[in-house]
């Protein structure tokens, strides 16, 4: 049996498994601590340090999606020095990339007072929608780069391989080997990805066509469509 190790999370002593991540021991004590990159059908990478934490002793802000718990760790979720951490996170975020389809990271803008227009000089990561198969769009100028897509489409769940960063840097987004559209990829239109974008970088087609004003009706005629095309194929 796994030995069980004490700490403190903001003032409240909590007792967790030993190996149990920041996050989790805090949300035993009803401690919430804000997440983005994490999702729980997901290997957690710490890309976005929005769940950044003060851990006394050491000098640098800890994402607590993978910290493991200390004993004796004093832990501050709320600290002024993590407010502000998290608050400039979350106005580069804005400053990058189109947020207008993210309504939970639009909330925690509201809750930390973030200042969508504090860096009016940030280089915006523009994407033209890619709309190349019948089940999903993607448009990655609402892409944070989360990598949950990535991973569920390999080891963490599909093992389909389709999708990958690509470039370096600035420039690193998300997409398929050599730029291929998705027909021409090993994806299988599982939707997963879908399912796990926390943006809408990732949106399932019917509710894009809806979006840009296209009627349901008109829709079931362009389904009716690709479905005789694909018979005919099959011949
Ligand atoms: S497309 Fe969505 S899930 Fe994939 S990396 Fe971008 S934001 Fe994350
Ligand atoms: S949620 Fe922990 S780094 Fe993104």
């Amino acid at each position: 049996m796994a030995e069980n190790i004490t700490l403190t999370i903001d003032g409240k002593q909590v007792s967790v498994e030993a190996g149990t991540t920041l996050l989790k021991a805090a949300e035993q004590i009803g401690v919430e601590i804000p997440t983005i990159c994490f999702h729980e059908a997901t290997t957690a990478n710490a890309l976005c340090r929005i769940c950044v934490v003060e851990v006394e002793g050491q000098r640098l802000l800890q994402p607590a999606c993978i910290l493991k718990a200390g004993a004796d760790m004093k832990v501050r979720t709320r600290s002024e020095k993590v407010v502000r951490a998290r608050r400039t996170i979350l106005e580069m975020l804005a400053s990058t990339m189109d947020l207008s389809d993210a309504p939970e990271i639009l909330t925690m803008m509201d809750e930390y007072g973030a200042n969508a227009d504090r860096f009016p000089q940030a280089e915006r990561r523009e994407s033209e929608v890619k709309d190349d198969n019948p089940m999903y769009i993607r448009d990655y100028s609402k892409c944070l780069l989360c990598w949950r897509c990535v991973q569920v489409c390999a080891e963490d769940a599909q093992y389909t391989y389709a999708i990958n960063f690509e470039g370096r840097g600035y420039e690193t987004q998300i997409g398929t080997f050599f730029d291929r559209p998705i027909p021409e990829t090993t994806c299988v239109l599982c939707g997963q990805c879908v399912g796990v974008c926390p943006t809408g970088a990732l949106k399932p087609k019917r509710e894009y066509l809806l979006e840009q004003g296209v009627s349901p009706a008109e829709i079931s005629v362009m389904n009716t469509g690709r479905k005789r095309r694909a018979a005919d194929k099959r011949g």
